[in-house]
């Protein structure tokens, strides 16, 4: 039981006539400062009940309160202030966090429902761009979080390989390209004839047409377009998969768009059947004016197919294959109207589960303010971002520890790191103007001030020689330590509104409060002195370096034990 609920109990017991427990609760408030306890709980709203002065009430109900779990109750005017009993607590906790290591935290709520993660889904032939990193290092956390309350996610990287832009490619490869520049820098070298391709079109408009042929051709299956097309997606996956192997992410499907280029037609058949399509100069619209949306362009006049075709196939297809709880896309802010109009056509088919659909979208990254775009080649290359953080990291390394085994490993897993929790820590739908220095940084509210911390707290542990003992005396009084374990009991509150609100920030914000928090006991704290609290004191740092390797395990980073 969190704080609140062990006071609201104890209101509860003496008021039970007139409130109900959840009016109770929803009463409680949180005091301003430590000196006004734990919890408040306002006398106000009974008032009318017992028609008595509000402050006449608190005094009463102080009386009549079965103090065991406080160490003191004080009326303050027409408040009572909870200051809960710290020994109590702390031993409560620390001896659950003992049971459940990792665990602690951890919830069934989920059921074991399926759901579908589209995250990452770079485009073929580009680079990996800084969103695309968003989407990757977000979508990922909000796998660890889901599975931690219970869910089963499915890790989808729905790839942008299919679209018009294969169509350009390809024509700009046989006019501009070689076998050899491709397989040197694949992807640099698709870049590049991508870029070249729309700048000779400006004047050139007629290549336009020839792209268009050219994807019409690889959509009814023709075998140079076809090969070709392979290709490029082979070596694009190459190069991704070394930026996910850095990032230590994995998926459980590759399927992208060009995965339901056979099965659109069904979708396009429904929704003939349905008389949604309608006809617009050639093309075949869904009309969405009922939603307040823009029309729903299901098939160009030529009969391409676009985007959101294949998202319907998709949509049907996961729903069909996982008969998921629910089915998330971690996809750019700026997306947003694409997954109202996906949502509103399935809606429009008759598909109630489309409810379950959820866009969670994030913020976009800038350069200097202005958005990044591939299209002008101006980009920032997430695997450069990365090693560049790596050597940093190695650079830290050799002058504060030199001695360091596997300093290669620890370089990697904080400079990485760093990228991350850069990403993962601040509301992710907030902006953020992309800096180097910034990503890179490891003092203040970063990844590797937590993963030293975590560090920190290990080798307390090892000097201590520290062997947890399920029997021994946990109870700790003072108030540092007290502002730590409330931030451990917090935990399970803490997952529950990271998941419900898909916001791995929540759990970033924990983990440096926790840090911070444990670093300022530390500087306060003799902890190995010996005396009769020292095992409740290794105890806590115990627990603290529990959650903080949870914390960053569920946000996708690594928490060595020496650093
Ligand atoms: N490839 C797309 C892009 O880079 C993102 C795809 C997102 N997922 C989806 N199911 N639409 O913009």
């Amino acid at each position: 039981m969190n704080n609140k609920e062990i006071v609201a109990q104890a209101i509860f017991d003496v008021v039970k006539d007139d409130l109900s427990l959840e009016q109770v609760q929803q009463l409680l408030e949180n005091p301003k400062s430590a000196d006004h306890g734990d919890v408040a709980f306002p006398a106000f709203s009974l008032a009318k009940v017992y028609r008595k002065a509000p402050q006449q009430i608190a005094a009463d109900l102080a009386e009549k309160i079965n103090g065991q779990n406080f160490e003191k109750i004080e009326v303050v005017g027409p408040y009572l202030n909870f200051f809960m009993s710290k020994g109590m607590i702390s031993e409560q906790v620390l001896k659950e966090v003992m049971k459940q290591k990792s665990h602690f935290g951890d919830s069934t709520i989920g059921n074991h429902g399926k759901v579908p993660i589209d995250l990452s889904s770079p485009n073929i032939a580009k680079p990996i761009s800084m969103g695309h990193l968003r989407s990757t290092v977000i979508g990922n956390s909000i796998g660890f979080i889901l599975e931690k309350i219970g869910y089963e996610p499915i890790r989808i990287n729905h790839l942008g390989d299919w679209g018009t832009q294969f169509g350009k490619l390809i024509v700009a490869y046989k006019k501009w390209g070689s076998e050899e520049a491709v397989k040197a820098q694949p992807i640099s070298e698709l870049l590049r004839l991508y870029v070249e391709f729309h700048e000779v079109a400006e004047n050139e408009p007629e290549l336009n047409d020839e792209a268009r042929a050219w994807f019409k051709r690889l959509e009814e299956g023709d075998k140079e377009a076809i090969s070709l097309w392979e290709w490029f997606r082979d070596e694009s996956l190459q190069e991704f998969n070394k930026i996910y192997d850095m990032l230590g992410v994995s998926f459980d499907s590759l399927n992208g768009e060009a995965f339901y280029n056979d099965k659109m037609e069904e979708i396009t058949d429904m929704l003939e059947e349905k008389h949604l399509l309608k006809e617009n100069q050639g093309a075949e619209i869904v009309d969405l004016s009922a939603y307040d949306l823009n029309p729903a362009l299901i098939r160009k006049s030529d009969g391409a197919t676009l985007y959101i075709t294949r998202d319907l196939a998709a949509a049907l297809y996961r729903k069909r294959t996982y008969e998921f709880a629910k089915s998330l896309y971690v996809v750019g802010n700026e997306q947003s109207n694409h997954f109202k109009q996906l949502k509103a056509v399935l809606k429009e088919m008759g598909f109630d589960w489309s409810a379950e659909m959820h866009h969670v979208p994030f913020g976009l990254i800038t350069q200097g303010g202005k958005k990044l775009s591939t299209r002008k080649g101006k980009i920032v290359l997430l695997e450069e971002v990365l090693n560049e953080a790596i050597e940093l990291a190695k650079a830290q390394i050799s002058e504060k520890n030199p001695d360091l085994e596997n300093k290669e490993e620890v370089a990697k897993q904080v400079g990485v790191g760093a990228v991350i929790f850069h990403d993962l820590k601040n509301d992710r739908l907030n902006n953020f103007d992309f800096t180097l220095d910034e990503v890179v940084r490891f003092e203040g509210e970063t990844g590797p001030y937590v993963q030293y911390t975590h560090a920190r707290a290990m080798s307390l542990l090892e000097k201590a020689d520290y062997k947890e003992n399920p029997t021994a005396n946990v109870c700790l009084n003072d108030e540092t330590s007290w502002e730590v374990i409330k931030l451990i009991q917090k935990y399970p509150d803490t997952i529950m509104l990271a998941a419900e609100k898909y916001e791995p920030s929540v759990i970033a914000k924990h983990a440096i409060k926790l840090a911070q928090t444990f670093n300022k006991y530390y500087a306060q704290t003799k902890i190995l002195v010996d005396d009769e609290q020292t095992e409740a004191r290794l105890a806590l740092v115990h627990a603290v370096a529990i959650l903080l390797k949870e914390d960053l395990r569920l946000l996708g980073l690594q928490a060595p034990n020496k650093m």
